[in-house]
């Protein structure tokens, strides 16, 4: 969603800003603008642009202007359409701004405002806090651009992360955040602020991740951060391990291409460190599980959305089979709403690789203030998730920039793998030598997806083949139905095709009667417990004309009599399936996408993280 990046220095930054709003694109964006401060009359002067950021740039070679104080933002329309009067920076008398999050109570502030003669050039909840600001300071020109936005903020209600200067103001840049990210940093004589760490990785790695309510003042010579109290306040300065080069395309396609190769080497940094086939172990300290308190666990919850919620739903499978301890898994926007059953021995797990959004925040602060103990499956460091729960295990995909969740997902996966195996040993379910068969798998999984991204020119073919068809249904069994879930959402999400993930054993309680010879199945049958179930599945489809991809384990040759294409998957254990046909499903998604042309790492109307409920 809306990105933020501010700068305040010695160097002209238009330049800085609008690369570090390209390094913002991938979060969507329908408008972008900046706004800088010209250095000898202190003016700041706006340029924004309905559209991608190609459009803004055109705009600002045409008028260009510079300074060494300025913000930049791209915004995804919440309020009022993506037009440029309702893109950010907004401006109010003085005060100029940017705005991430949702005003809730903006209605009633604009009403007064009007009442008091302020004139609105937005559609915008963001312009009433310039107007607030701008009133506060015109009220009282005594103050601080900082007490003024501080005077502001005690009127609003709803999240935001908030950049903002002002005319006559040079030498500064004020910032706040509550319940939406913002990052700052200081070093050589510069400061940076950024609602994500890729905006301005490559000037520095040391942040500062200011906590809710905190607003802090940048300025060349230093940061100074205020707690919500407005009282002075330090907060430490976090180094980051990301260097610049894993958030650039590295010579692939799509970030997408690119962040699927990687699985590989991020599953292996997910789990170094952390299992030991010797010992049959596994070691997540940051769990801060022990066995009495697992023992008297009554059920463990997961919240979260999209693909983390297929993430919670393979938990699932994994879980009760490995530790024999009930799990649920619930979509967060459904769980905040229902009157949840939670007790003082529920473990309430939010999965979530931005660990910013909002519905999954909100239902784990839920379950938390219910009484149960919390976890986050998070991999954004420091996001507010992780720093809410009681435990968090992170899982160390780096940064994903492609829209579409692959890496995440299957580091997700990793993780909850390792946690299931913890469990398993807490609970005496597992014993040493079974959990070392697990962890042996699970180790072997990166070099089997290393083979299989050899050569993906199959994909390429079957993209040729499938590309024109205006539904897809995909199915699977146990621990494959999320992935037929995930595979349909993969392929909707970046080819714009219509896509459905099906129970296989619930087809022909409905979706059976969409089944033509136009109508591809993909049908995940890797060699498992249930694999007879879905051959007989696979028969039923071949039967009514579907086009049948099957996805099986390799030498597989009994799918030859049903399928129209195969694509073969090493024959891994059933605990790590899973993660392999994943990879799958990916790659058909992304070879189909591709050879339609469609936007992949940015796809229409999808934000990277959804901050907003
Ligand atoms: O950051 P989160 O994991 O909490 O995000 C959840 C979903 O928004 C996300 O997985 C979304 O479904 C992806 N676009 C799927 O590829």
């Amino acid at each position: 969603m809306c990105g933020i990046v501010g700068y305040v220095g010695t160097d002209q930054c238009a330049r800085l800003l609008l690369s570090g709003l390209r390094r913002l694109e991938y979060r969507g964006y329908d408008s972008a603008g900046i706004a800088i401060a010209d250095e000898e009359s202190g003016e700041v002067r706006l340029c924004r642009a309905e559209g991608k950021l190609d459009k803004l740039e055109q705009a600002y070679r045409d008028e260009p202007f510079d300074g060494n104080v300025g913000l930049g933002h791209t915004r995804w329309a919440t309020h009022g359409k993506p037009v440029e009067s309702n893109a950010h920076p907004h401006r109010a008398g003085r005060v100029v701004l940017a705005h991430n999050g949702i005003i809730e109570n903006y209605l009633e502030l604009k009403e007064e405002l009007v009442e008091r003669g302020r004139e609105f050039s937005s559609e915008t909840d963001t312009e009433v806090v310039a107007h607030l600001i701008d009133e506060a300071w015109s009220n009282s020109p005594q103050l601080s651009l900082h007490e003024a936005t501080q005077a502001a903020l005690d009127r609003i209600e709803g999240s935001y992360a908030l950049a903002v200067m002002a005319t006559e103001n040079p030498e500064e840049l004020v910032v706040a955040r509550n319940a939406s990210p913002m990052v700052i940093a200081h070093g050589g004589g510069c400061a940076y602020a950024a609602s994500d760490i890729p905006a301005v990785l490559s000037y520095t790695r040391d942040f500062i991740f200011l906590e809710d309510g905190d607003t802090a003042v940048l300025r060349r010579e230093g940061i100074e951060v205020f707690d919500a109290e407005g009282n002075s306040t330090e907060r430490d300065v976090k180094t980051i391990s990301w260097d610049p080069v894993s958030a650039e395309k590295q010579g692939y396609k799509h970030f997408m291409l690119k962040e699927i190769h990687e699985q590989p080497a991020r599953i292996t940094d997910t789990l170094r460190g952390r299992v030991s086939v010797d010992r049959g172990e596994v070691e997540l300290p940051e769990l801060r599980l022990d066995e009495q308190t697992v023992q008297k666990l009554d059920k463990i919850v997961f919240v979260a959305c999209g693909t983390s919620n297929y993430a919670a739903q393979i938990a699932k499978y994994l879980i009760e089979e490995v530790a024999r301890i009930p799990v649920e898994t619930d979509l967060a926007s459904e769980f905040r709403y229902r009157n949840p059953l939670i007790t003082d021995n529920t473990l309430a797990i939010a999965i979530s690789q931005s660990g910013e959004t909002a519905d999954t925040l909100a239902a784990i602060r839920e379950a938390g203030e219910l009484g149960a103990r919390t976890l986050g499956i998070v991999n954004v460091i420091e996001s507010t998730i992780a720093r809410e729960a009681d435990g968090v295990i992170y899982t160390h995909a780096g940064p994903e920039i492609g829209v579409a969740s692959t890496k995440a997902f299957t580091t997700q996966l990793a993780a909850v793998s390792m946690l299931a195996i913890k469990l398993g040993r807490l609970t005496g379910r597992l014993d040493v030598e079974e959990a070392r068969t697990l962890i042996e798998a699970l180790r072997e999984v990166p070099n089997h997806m290393e083979a299989m991204l050899e050569d993906t020119s199959q994909y390429e073919q079957l993209a040729r083949s499938y590309h024109e068809a205006r539904s897809f249904l995909y199915l699977g069994r146990g621990h494959q139905f999320p992935i037929a879930a995930e595979g349909a959402l993969k392929l909707k999400e970046i080819s714009y095709i219509h896509a459905e993930g099906y129970a296989a054993g619930e087809m022909k309680h409905g979706p059976i009667a969409l089944i033509d010879n136009e109508m591809p199945v993909v049908v995940l049958a890797p060699k498992n417990s249930v694999y007879e179930k879905v051959k007989s599945n696979l028969e039923e489809v071949k039967a009514r004309g579907g086009r049948i991809i099957a996805i099986g384990t390799e030498g597989d040759e009994r799918l030859e009599t049903f399928a129209d294409d195969i694509i073969a998957m090493p024959d891994v254990a059933e605990f790590v399936q899973p993660m392999v046909s994943a990879l799958v499903v990916q790659l058909l998604a992304y070879y189909i996408a591709d050879f339609k042309g469609t936007d992949i790492d940015q796809p229409r109307n999808l934000a990277k993280s959804v901050t907003v409920e």
